[in-house]
This record gives C-alpha cells, structure tokens and sequence, in this order.
C-alpha cells in the first residue's frame, strides 16, 4: 500500500518512518523546503530517540520518500494522513488553517478514491468541517464530483522522547469513521499491530476526536491535583512522593502521572486542555475540572518562581543556574516548558540566567536570548548563586553534587523535579528545596 503522510513534524516524521518499517510505501510531505532537504540527507530537524536510525533504513530501502510536492503523494497514494500543526489561537481554540489548507490541496489533486485520516489533534466536528471543503472543492471541478473519499479520525497518543515505542507499541489505536471500507483499509494498514493483539476502539468520527482531548485533559487534571496535593504537603510536613506511592498502588487510581513538579507544559496538554474548554464552552458546556487544572498548572509555574524568590530576597543581579530547558527529558520541544516561563520571570526580576540542555538549546536560543547557554551542567553552575533543576534529564540525577557545591557562591539548590532526596541534599549541606517534600 502507498500512504502520504502531510507534515513532518514530531507526529507525521514518526507516524511515516513506522509505517515505512511495517513495509508500507510512505512519501511524507512538508511545506517547509529546508526540513525536506535536511531529511533527504539524512538529518532529523528534531531530536526524537531511534528515530534517525529508522528514517535512514527505510530511506535507503526505499519504503519512505520527502517531498514539498503534495500532488504526486496524493495521486500515488491510497490514504493521506493529515500531521500538520493545530497551534493554539488567542482565545484557547484549535488553529484549524494548516488543517484547512491540507484538506483545499487534497481536493484539488484527488483523482481516484481516497481515505483523508486526521492525525493531528483536532477540535470536534473537524472530520465533518473537512469533508464539506473538499467535497465542495470537488463540486466546483467540472466532471469531477463523482470522485468519492471517505474521512477518518485516527488519533496520536505518542510521547515525545518515547515516539517509536509508543507508535509501534500503544496502549491503543482509536478510529472514527462512518464507512466500512475505510475502517477496513486503516486496519489493513495497521495490521502488525493487530497482531500483536493492540486493543483497537472503532467509534463514530466524533467520539474519536473527542477521545484524544479527552485522554489528554484526564492526565493533566491528574496532574494539577497532585501538584495541589504536593503544596499541602508542604504546609503539613507529608512527602508527596510517598502520598503519590500510596495513591498509586490503588489499582483503581495507577501510579503515572502522579509526579508533582513545575507543572505541565509541551506542545499538547497546555493547548489542548484549553481547545477542550473553548469546545465545550461553543456547546453551552461547563468544564469546570479541566478548568481548574488549567489554572492551578499556571499557579504552580508561578509558584516555582516565587519558592526562588522567597529564597533569594535579594535576586536583582543574582545569577541562577538553570539545568533543564525542554518540557520533559528526551525532547528537544521547547513548547510551553514550565522552564522558559520561569526563565522569564527571573528575568524581569533583574536576574541574570546560565543554562544548559542536553538537546534543547538550539531551539531555546531562537525565542530566549540575554541569559548564557553553557557546556554542561558544571559550567552553567560555575560562579552561579543558585542551581535549579527544571528537567529531569538522566544526566542531571547523578551530578556530582560536592563539586556543584564547590562551583556555586553559596550551596542553594532549587530541585523542582524531585529527583534528589532531600535529607542526603541536607547532609551535603545545601539549602535544598523542592515540591511537596517538606
Ligand atoms: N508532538 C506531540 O507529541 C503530539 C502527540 C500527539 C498529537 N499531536 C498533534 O499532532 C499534530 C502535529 O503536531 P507536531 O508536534 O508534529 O507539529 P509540528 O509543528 O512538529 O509539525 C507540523 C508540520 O506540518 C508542516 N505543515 C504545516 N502546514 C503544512 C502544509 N499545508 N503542507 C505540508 N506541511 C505542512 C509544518 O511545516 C511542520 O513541519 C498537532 O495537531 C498536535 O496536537 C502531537
């Protein structure tokens, strides 16, 4: 089977490279004429684990191909996924443009049966708003109206920095589609992974659409609730870890997301969360839990800057060490990272900031500049006042702690990761503070 995938971000790159390993015939497609180049050499415009090596093989097999040319990728292909960006708008709602101008393009080069599947996350009613451009696209074509296609709603769930693992293993696939045949083509794409008995759940294009903001606002509302539950630990001497163990192993309640920390942030949760309150609100809906989330996430990040603040009085030309830029380790994606919020903040106070990422600093440097983007760990704790520890990279849990010690002007370390234990930081004799551990 031949697919074309449109857009080559962090979902249409992996969902193509995947389905080039399962044996299909994959022309991905982007806009963006730089990232094409790039990915005909060989060089991932992003850093996702394993993910070069896959592009590379399936390259050189001949299975996966780049192009900005979207016309020859819809005619070869069977099914045309839709990946492109669905970034917020002012008021919290879905951008559907990009969405939009896939779906006119789609039309004006549809010359045989097609199945159009979104892939990125979209707002309900999309699937049906989708179908009335490129029919109406169609009707307008003279002896071209008779062509046929049918939408389907195939939503991601994949975590960045764990991409291949969950495309090729997740805990699920969703489809939503009103025709048979094209749920009896998406499975047949999706075949190795029926094999491997992946649960799949076939609903109407609407439940589909609605299951993906519906799955991403669960955990981010379980995360704002034990990030609240943290900041009462703190005032009753609890160890939100252990209160987070003890949730956790309620088989009924399950320990992921139950890491308290700086809050939510990536390209997912902040904006869908709020596209699902803006979804709801359209329908006369209240969502008051999402709501809640939302705003006790943005008090938490406001909360990491204050517990700085309340440490360092005296902050104005202070220089803070932060270690970690990405909103979670194994990314480079830089998008809504609690970090970038706090390095602002600090800013405005007259704090001056070294950093230093792993991966993410190419990206940081083009929205942040006026702070120092170090060579590791070491060097951006080196004459620094404080250190604060914003992603928990592997390569910040092992630090060697007596020679940060020794590189810092005074021993205050701000872990808003929870990945040190606090009585060991005592020992060593730092002023350690961190999120829901007394
Ligand atoms: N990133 C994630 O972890 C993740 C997970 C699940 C779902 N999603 C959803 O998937 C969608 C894509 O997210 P992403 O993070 O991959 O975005 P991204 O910004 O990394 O990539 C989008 C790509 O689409 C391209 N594009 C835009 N308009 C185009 C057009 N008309 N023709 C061809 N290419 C075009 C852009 O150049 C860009 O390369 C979003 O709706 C997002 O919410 C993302």
């Amino acid at each position: 089977m031949h697919i074309a995938v449109i857009g080559t971000g962090y979902v249409g790159l992996v969902t193509g490279a995947c389905f080039a390993e399962f044996g299909v015939f994959v022309t991905c497609v982007d806009k963006d004429g730089d990232k094409i180049e790039s990915l005909k050499k060989g060089v991932i415009p992003f850093y996702e684990p394993g993910l070069e090596e896959l592009v590379s093989r399936n390259y050189k097999q001949g299975r996966i191909k780049f192009t900005t040319e979207i016309s020859g990728a819809i005619e070869d292909s069977l099914v045309i996924f839709i990946a492109v960006g669905t970034p917020p708008r002012g008021d919290g709602s879905a951008d559907l443009s990009y969405v939009d101008e896939v779906a006119r393009e789609i039309a004006s080069h549809i010359k045989s049966y097609k199945v159009v599947v979104t892939k990125s996350t979209v707002p309900v009613g999309t699937g049906e708003r989708l179908r009335r451009i490129i029919s109406e696209t169609l009707i307008s074509k003279i002896d071209e109206n008779s062509i046929n296609f049918d939408i389907v709603s195939n939503p991601e769930f994949l975590r960045e920095g764990a991409a291949i693992e969950d495309f090729m293993r997740p805990n699920r696939v969703v489809l939503g589609a009103d025709s048979q045949q094209a749920i009896a083509i998406l499975k047949d794409l999706y075949r190795p992974l029926y094999l491997i008995d992946t649960p799949f759940v076939i609903a109407n294009i609407e439940t589909a659409e609605l299951i993906k903001y519906a799955s991403n606002s669960f955990l981010a509302v379980k995360i704002s609730f034990i990030n609240e539950i943290a900041n009462l630990c703190e005032k009753v001497g609890a160890n939100v870890n252990m209160v987070a163990k003890g949730m956790g192993l309620d088989g009924r309640i399950g320990p992921k997301f139950l890491h308290a920390g700086a809050g939510f942030g990536g390209s997912c949760f902040p904006k869908d969360t709020k596209a699902l309150l803006q979804i709801a609100s359209e329908r006369g809906v209240e969502l008051s839990i999402v709501n809640a989330a939302i705003e006790a996430n943005e008090r938490q990040i406001e909360l990491m800057s204050a517990k700085i603040r309340s440490a360092m009085p005296d902050i104005k030309g202070k220089t803070i060490a932060i270690l970690g830029l990405s909103f979670k380790p194994n990314t480079d994606d830089i998008r809504e990272a609690p970090a970038l919020s706090i390095i602002q903040t600090l800013l405005e106070e007259g704090a001056e900031i070294k950093t230093y990422d792993p991966v993410a600093m190419d990206n940081a440097k083009k929205t942040i500049s006026g702070i120092a983007y170090c060579e590791d760990a070491y060097d951006a704790c080196s004459g620094a006042d404080a250190v604060a520890i914003l992603t928990e990279w592997n390569q910040f849990r092992n630090l060697d702690l007596e020679r940060i010690k020794g590189l810092l002007t005074q021993p205050l370390f701000f872990d808003f990761r929870n990945i040190y234990a606090p009585e060991r930081m005592r020992e060593l004799g730092f002023s350690y503070h961190c999120v829901g551990r007394g």
